[in-house]
């Protein structure tokens, strides 16, 4: 560990048959690591022979160093006034010169607009980008906002409660942060700092797999009261998800499991191609070395188990916990149905499109809800059914309510608010969403969220646009049972 080196000694090795990064003013060989990495060697290959820090960090929980690399790849340190400029160890600093507060933003699309502001051309495609055209991502609001409310006259509406029950926690609101991987590349607080935001509004949160932290540090100050799930995504290597699992089982602030099953291979994400890199960081190769695309002919999350099936992968996951399961993805009221038989281990499906960022085309919450309630209403009375996609106002909140939805999930708004404001960001896009469902309750004349029903809106327009052929749900039912 004494040595220490000159950046121009470190800079020799940029290749494959000797890789060295610098990592927080350390030197590493990662020659033999190369191969092995997770997302890709090309993702190494690209900060080879230089310092690595900007790149690595935000997308690695601690830990991932130690966890991978044997102690003898630690060569020494780096002179640091042997760096050239740019390889400053200084995270970029934010592009606006003045930046507004996020106390005088008034809504979602003012936070994505400071948020715009500051971060990286890279996170920013991260965060805002969605499959092919993006027509889920746009349709997911559209939808919404297709619904007309229909207020009551009359009725004293002085108190007004968000409180509600999610899988029997206890929460102040039926808003809650749906799972995002890599929140430290919106701001170095991260998913500890969504915590924090939760914290101080009796919020619910959906740890990802992919976080940038890890779940002990995320929950680490939580109150006795705050509840988290974990989301999993299954790997091909079960171990390495069996040794997550085993991890998230021993911390009591988390309640249940959110199994993603939206996305088995990843949606073509055309601005993360464009704009930045972090995909690669976090996926299989899909660059050539020169920069080429390359046809993607792998599945593209690297490692992610394409696989599972109703009855295996629920099997083996309740041999590994009792917490309860939550499966995401869902949007069709065949798999809802289907979802509904596998309880008690299945207690919720979340409705959702993965925020336009798997299958474009594929329909949004309002209309998987009125699908739903269309062919099978009676998933509404056998397990929970949360939501997440294109919710930006109070309005869509209580649209989402209406319709039958527990939960209401956001994940961008999360995002940006704590890339705007850190979080103080994130409680600014909590309170505004809050107050917009309340004040939103109090126009319709409702003063809880049990009140809210198809009464309070029109859905004519949306309906004229949901699936309406034909379902075999007597043989969904028959499927299920043969295989129990
Ligand atoms: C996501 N989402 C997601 N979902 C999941 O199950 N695991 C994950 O790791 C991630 N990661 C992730 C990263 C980013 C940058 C985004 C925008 C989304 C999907 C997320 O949970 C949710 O379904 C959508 O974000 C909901 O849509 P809105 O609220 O962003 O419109
Ligand atoms: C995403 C993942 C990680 O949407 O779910 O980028």
């Amino acid at each position: 560990m004494g040595k220490v080196f000159d950046f121009a000694e470190v800079a020799k090795h940029d290749n494959r048959k000797s890789c060295w990064v610098i990592l927080y003013g350390k030197v590493f060989d990662v020659t033999d690591f190369v191969a092995d990495h997770p997302g890709g060697a090309n993702v190494i290959l690209k900060l080879a022979g230089k310092d690595a820090t900007e790149d690595f960090d935000p997308v690695h929980p601690a830990g991932t160093l130690e966890d991978n690399l044997k102690p003898e790849a630690l060569l020494g340190t780096i002179n640091p006034a042997t760096l050239p400029e740019k390889e400053s160890f200084l995270v970029t600093s934010p592009k606006a010169d003045d930046p507004p507060h996020v106390d005088a933003l008034l809504n979602m699309d003012e936070i994505e607009e400071l948020a715009t502001a500051k971060l990286s051309k890279k996170a920013w495609a991260y965060y805002y980008s969605a499959a092919d055209d993006k027509i889920s991502k746009r349709l997911n609001t559209e939808a919404f906002r297709s619904i007309l409310l229909r207020p009551r006259i009359f009725i004293d509406c002085a108190n007004c409660s968000l409180n509600t029950k999610l899988l029997d926690n206890h929460v102040a609101l039926p808003i809650y942060i749906s799972p995002a991987a890599q929140a430290r590349l919106g701001h170095p607080s991260g998913e500890a700092g969504i915590a924090e935001a939760c914290r101080a509004f009796g919020a619910l949160q959906i740890i990802s797999n992919s976080a940038s932290m890890t779940p002990e540090e995320i929950v680490a100050n939580a109150s006795p009261e705050q509840v988290f799930g974990w989301q999993l995504y299954v790997q091909e290597d079960r171990t390495k998800s069996e040794r997550m699992i085993a991890r998230i089982n021993k911390l009591a602030a988390i309640k249940f499991i959110v199994l993603t099953l939206d996305t088995p291979v990843m949606g073509k994400r055309e601005d993360d191609q464009r704009g930045g890199n972090v995909i690669d960081e976090i996926t299989d190769d899909w660059k050539s070395t020169d920069g080429s695309v390359q046809a993607r002919d792998k599945k593209a999350f690297a490692g992610l188990d394409p696989t599972l099936t109703w009855t295996e992968t629920l099997a083996w996951l309740a041999k590994h916990t009792s917490l309860s399961v939550i499966l995401k993805g869902v949007q069709t009221h065949e798999d809802a149905y289907i979802a509904s038989f596998h309880r008690p281990q299945v207690k919720a499906v979340i409705l959702s499109n993965h925020g336009g960022r798997s299958l474009d085309t594929s329909p949004p919450v309002v209309h998987t809800l009125l699908e739903i309630r269309k062919y099978c209403p009676e998933v509404f009375d056998k397990i929970e059914v949360w939501v997440d996609g294109g919710v930006r106002r109070g309005t869509d909140v209580v649209k989402a309510i209406c319709l039958g939805a527990k939960g209401v999930g956001i994940g961008r708004p999360a995002l940006f608010g704590l890339s705007g404001g850190g979080v103080d960001g994130v409680k600014r896009v909590l309170q505004i969403l809050a107050d917009e469902t309340k004040t939103c309750m109090r126009l319709l004349g409702v003063e809880k969220l049990e009140q809210l029903g198809m009464q309070h809106i029109n859905t004519r327009f949306a309906e004229q646009q949901i699936f309406d052929g034909p379902s075999d749900l007597a043989a969904c039912r028959a499927a299920h049972l043969s295989k129990l």
